[in-house]
C-alpha cells in the first residue's frame, strides 16, 4: 500500500466542509476590504526566498523544499507567500495600477519541519498584502481585516500579539547590544544559538530551547532601542487598534522567523493551542520589493496558518457548517431514477442539500442509507408518483410522510426541516 508522505494531510469529508467555509468567509471578508486575489506559481527560483525570507533563518538554512530541475535549475516549493507577492508585484508591473495595491491568496505552503500537532510540511496559508502604504493607518487596517475575519468565524479567545522591530539601523544597534548582553553566557546557549551568534543573532530570541529563553528573557527587548520615527509609527498603530476597540497585547520581545520585517510585526496566538502554537503572523516589510530590485514600494500583510486555525475553531462555526439538514431523494426502480434527479436539482435550486439514491437499492435499503447518512427527510419517488406528479415526503425524525405535489415540495420540505430546527 502507498501511504502519504509524512507531513502531508489527506482532508476528508465533513471537515473538508469546514475549510471550505473558513475560505469564503475570508473571500467574503478580504474582498470587502478591497483585496483581490492572487494566484501564484507554487515553486519559484530558490534564491527568491534566500534573498527575502533570508540565508540564516530556519526557513532557508534547514526547512526548504529545494531540486534541481531537468536542466539543473534550482527550484524551491513555496514555504511562505510574501516573497511570490513580491516578485510577482515587480514583474508585472503592479506599482502601475492605483496604489495601495491590496491582494490576497490562499493555498499550500511548504516546510521541512518536525512533525508535531499543528505543524506539517505541506500546509495552507490564507494571506492579505497591502502593498504601496506605509501609514500606521494602513497597518490599523490589515490588523482590522484580520480581527474583522476572525470574528467573523465566532473566535472569541485569540490573542492579537504586536512588537516593534525598529527599522534595519535599528537593528543593527540592537544586535550589537544583545550580543554585549549575552557575551558572558555564549557558551551556555545552544548548538543552534551558538551558529546563529555569527550568521543571524536576532534569530537567538526566537529559540525555543529552554536556557535559551531563560537567557534572553534578560536582555533589553528591542522595541526599546528603536529610533523616534519607528517608535511613533507603532505607537501611532497601537492608539488606532484602540480607537477600534481592538484588543491587542504588546509582546517586547516578539521577532518573527523572517528577515524581511521592519517596525509593525504582531502574530495571533490561542490559548487553546499555546503560545508556541501560531495561528496567524505579519508586519511590515518596507524594504522587501527593493531589496528585490525593485522601487521603494512599502508593504504590509499577514498569513493565517489554516490547518491551525481549523483546529481551535468555535463550536458554533463547526456546528453551522456540519449541521446541514439533508434530504434524501429515493427513486423506486430505474425508471424512476431521471424523475428523482430532476427534483434533487429543484431541492438544490432552493438551497438544499438533496444527494439521490443511485445504486438501485430497495425502499428499505434506500431509508436505512438515508438514515445512515443523518437524513432528516426522505422523498420518495415511485411510478404512481411520477404519473401524479407528486411526491412521498418522508419525516424521518417523526416518522410521519405526506403526499404533495412536486411544485411545492420546496417549500414542504423546508417547512419540515424548519420545524425540526426550533423543536
Ligand atoms: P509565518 O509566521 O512563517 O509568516 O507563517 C504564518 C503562519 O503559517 C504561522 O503563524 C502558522 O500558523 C502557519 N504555519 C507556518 N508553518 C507551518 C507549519 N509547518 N504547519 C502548519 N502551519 C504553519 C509568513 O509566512 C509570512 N509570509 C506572513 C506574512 C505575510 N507577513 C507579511 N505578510
Amino acid at each position: 500500500m502507498i501511504r502519504k508522505v509524512k507531513g502531508t494531510r489527506d482532508i476528508l469529508p465533513p471537515e473538508s466542509r469546514l475549510w471550505g467555509v473558513v475560505e469564503a468567509e475570508a473571500r467574503r471578508i478580504f474582498e470587502g476590504f478591497g483585496y483581490d486575489e492572487i494566484r501564484l506559481p507554487v515553486m519559484e527560483p530558490t534564491e527568491l526566498f534566500v534573498r527575502t525570507v533570508g540565508e540564516g533563518t530556519d526557513i532557508v538554512s534547514k526547512e526548504m523544499y529545494t531540486f534541481a530541475d531537468r536542466k539543473g535549475r534550482s527550484l524551491t516549493l513555496r514555504p511562505e507567500g510574501t516573497a511570490g507577492v513580491a516578485r510577482a508585484f515587480i514583474e508585472n508591473g503592479l506599482g502601475q495600477r492605483p496604489q495601495p495595491m491590496r491582494l490576497s491568496y490562499m493555498g499550500p505552503m511548504f516546510r521541512y519541519e518536525k512533525m508535531q500537532r499543528g505543524r506539517y510540511r505541506q500546509f495552507s496559508q490564507i494571506g492579505i498584502e497591502l502593498l504601496g502604504a506605509s501609514t500606521p493607518q494602513a497597518d490599523v487596517e490589515v490588523l482590522l481585516a484580520l480581527h474583522t475575519f476572525l470574528n467573523a468565524l465566532g473566535f472569541e479567545d485569540l490573542v492579537i500579539v504586536l512588537n516593534n522591530l525598529g527599522d534595519p539601523e535599528d537593528r543593527e544597534r540592537f544586535v550589537e547590544g544583545l550580543k554585549n548582553e549575552l557575551l558572558p553566557d555564549q557558551e551556555r546557549l545552544c548548538g543552534d544559538c551558538r551558529r546563529r551568534w555569527t550568521e543571524n543573532p536576532l534569530r537567538i530570541l526566537d529559540c525555543k530551547v529552554p536556557i535559551c529563553r531563560e537567557l534572553v528573557a534578560h536582555t533589553t527587548p528591542v522595541a526599546d532601542v528603536v529610533s523616534d520615527e519607528a517608535k511613533a509609527h507603532v505607537d501611532a498603530v497601537a492608539e488606532g487598534l484602540s480607537a477600534l476597540e481592538i484588543p491587542v497585547r504588546l509582546a517586547p520581545r516578539l521577532v518573527r522567523g523572517l528577515d524581511y520585517y521592519l517596525r509593525t510585526v504582531f502574530e495571533v496566538i490561542s490559548p487553546a493551542l499555546g503560545e508556541d502554537t501560531v495561528i496567524c503572523g505579519g508586519g511590515r516589510y518596507d524594504r522587501l520589493i527593493s531589496d528585490l530590485g525593485g522601487k521603494a514600494v512599502p508593504g504590509i500583510g499577514f498569513a493565517i496558518g489554516e490547518d491551525r486555525l481549523i483546529d481551535v475553531l468555535p463550536d458554533s462555526f463547526k456546528h453551522r457548517v456540519l449541521d446541514v439538514p439533508v434530504v434524501a431523494v429515493l427513486p423506486l426502480g430505474h425508471e424512476a431514477t431521471a424523475s428523482a434527479l430532476a427534483l434533487t436539482v429543484q431541492l438544490i435550486e432552493g438551497g438544499l442539500r438533496a444527494p439521490a439514491e443511485v445504486s438501485g437499492r430497495s425502499l428499505k435499503a434506500g431509508l436505512k442509507w438515508a438514515n445512515k447518512m443523518g437524513a432528516a427527510v426522505a422523498l420518495i419517488l415511485g411510478p404512481s408518483e411520477i404519473a401524479e406528479q407528486m411526491v412521498l415526503v418522508r419525516d424521518l425524525r417523526e416518522g410521519t410522510q405526506e403526499t404533495v405535489a412536486q411544485d411545492t415540495v420546496v417549500e414542504k420540505v423546508r417547512d419540515l426541516l424548519g420545524r425540526g430546527k426550533t423543536e
